[in-house]
């Protein structure tokens, strides 16, 4: 490694750790082997129109049959940890009931293979791929649903709780509740005001409920992953200000206040209104915050961008058809800076900003890891093979260097999992978006590291050199 290269490379402290990331249904494939059953997202991605070119998961990056080769990618780039998704639905096919051990057992090769190549596993149990069975049940809109996930949680951590290091609970619990049963972008694609809210508040369930039967089976750290924006107002009007507070109780507080300050969010009422459990239709039981507010060990955080926000009017003036995302408020698009292909502006400066007023702001907040941050960029091949995605390089620079500023400011942050070792299924956006640091071809499913591969692991060997 040359001197000026050493230089470019943010610092962080010893013992700080590199990751990468990825997610079940995203990269898996193999929809109906082993006793896999149907997920939400399965029933989605053949509904007509609700995934860009109708893409579906079913063999994504056929990791399910070529995991040796992409942890071997992950020895290669030199990570410390390796953060997957378990598919709920491989292990319980209709979602209750005994383990199906054909499931269970892939996750237990893929766990030793990663113990073998000395990476440490991180697990996230539900990264959106909920069972079907459960949600012709009525799914997170129902409490049974987050008692469901606490059996499955403990079905898992029998079999593996011995050789995971990091347990996650739930993966953005805010694209679960409010993009898939509001916004319906997301399975199962429903518009709902109350179900929505309800499904925030089961999830929210489930993961108390979860975490104690991952103790109760003795596993090491247990945390939850959530995805908290940075919000900026359009202009200083007062209106526009009101408008990132509602914002706000929809995409911080409503999971920050419960899980971290023993609350529900103080601006729910001027958010939510009419949509608001009340009297005996109330799903809020006596305990339930005792439940969500159980100590963890870390919080995980996903970062991608700021979000410019404006006052606007209901889009749907009637609270009994209004969806729960429609907080009079709407996302203002700037011109002021680059944006990547998902649309996402690129303003690095904002992670420090959100972690720094997360610490001040929660002060029993337990330790974070940044459990996601990347970019999807438009990647080329050149004539040579080579992937040079400079975009994506200055992407992971610029935002280690805001997390190494937050460091710096004295946020506890002790690790950080690039999203995502591969390019894989982004969700409604199908496979047009690559946000990997590896680039897929999915007609011969060849795995090329790009320039950023290279560019991470030689940051990751800098820290190792310098720590
Ligand atoms: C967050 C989600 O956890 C992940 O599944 C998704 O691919 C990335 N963000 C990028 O949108």
């Amino acid at each position: 490694m040359s001197v000026s290269e050493s230089v470019e490379f943010p610092e962080f402290p010893a013992g700080f750790f590199f990751g990468a990331a990825t997610a079940s249904y995203q990269i898996e494939g193999a929809y109906d082997q082993d006793g896999r059953g149907p997920s939400i997202w399965d029933t989605f991605c053949r509904e007509p129109g609700r995934v860009a070119d109708g893409a579906t998961g079913d063999v994504a990056c056929d990791h399910y049959h070529r995991y040796r080769e992409d942890i071997a990618l992950l020895r290669e780039l030199g990570v410390d940890s390796y953060r997957f998704s378990i598919a709920w639905p491989r292990i319980q096919p209709a979602g209750s009931g005994p383990a199906n051990s054909a499931g269970l057992d892939f996750y237990d090769r893929l766990v030793d293979e990663l113990l073998a190549s000395g990476i440490s596993p991180a697990a996230t149990l539900y990264h959106w791929d909920l069972p079907q069975a459960l949600e012709d049940r009525g799914g997170w809109r129902v409490r049974e649903t987050a008692e469901r996930f606490a059996e499955y949680a403990g079905v898992v951590a029998a079999r593996l709780g011995d050789r995971v290091d990091r347990w996650i609970t739930l993966n953005e619990p805010f694209c679960s509740a409010f993009v898939g049963y509001a916004a319906g972008a997301h399975a199962p694609g429903a518009r709902e005001g109350r179900g929505a809210l309800a499904a925030a508040h089961h999830l929210l369930v489930g993961h108390g409920l979860a975490v104690r039967a991952l103790r109760a089976a003795g596993t090491r750290e247990v945390g939850i992953t959530l995805n908290p924006d940075r919000l900026l107002p359009a202009t200083d009007s007062p209106a526009d200000t009101a408008a990132v507070r509602r914002v706000g109780t929809l995409h911080n507080d409503v999971w920050f206040e419960p899980l971290f300050a023993g609350r529900y969010p103080e601006h729910e009422a001027e958010t939510w209104g009419e949509l608001l459990p009340s009297g005996d239709g109330s799903y809020r039981l006596d305990g339930d915050l005792g439940l969500i507010g159980v100590p963890l060990d870390f919080v995980g955080i996903n970062y991608y961008r700021p979000i410019t926000v404006s006052d606007a009017p209901y889009r749907d003036a009637d609270p009994a058809t209004r969806t729960a995302v429609d907080v009079r408020a709407e996302e203002t698009w700037r011109d002021d800076v680059r944006h990547t292909t998902m649309g996402w502006p690129v303003v690095p400066h904002t992670f420090t900003d959100l972690l720094v007023d997360l610490a001040e702001r929660y002060p029993a907040l337990p330790p974070l890891l940044i459990t996601e941050n990347g970019s999807a960029e438009a990647d080329t091949r050149d004539a040579d093979g080579r992937v040079r995605d400079v975009e994506r390089v200055d992407y992971l620079r610029s935002h280690l260097e805001a997390l190494a500023t937050a460091l710096r400011a004295g946020v506890d942050v002790r690790g950080y999992y690039v999203w995502s070792l591969l390019d894989n299924f982004e969700w409604a956006r199908g496979y047009g978006q690559r946000f990997g640091i590896v680039r897929v071809d999915y007609d011969t499913q060849v795995r090329t590291p790009k320039d950023s591969y290279r560019w991470y692991q030689r940051l990751i060997a800098a820290h190792r050199a310098r720590t």
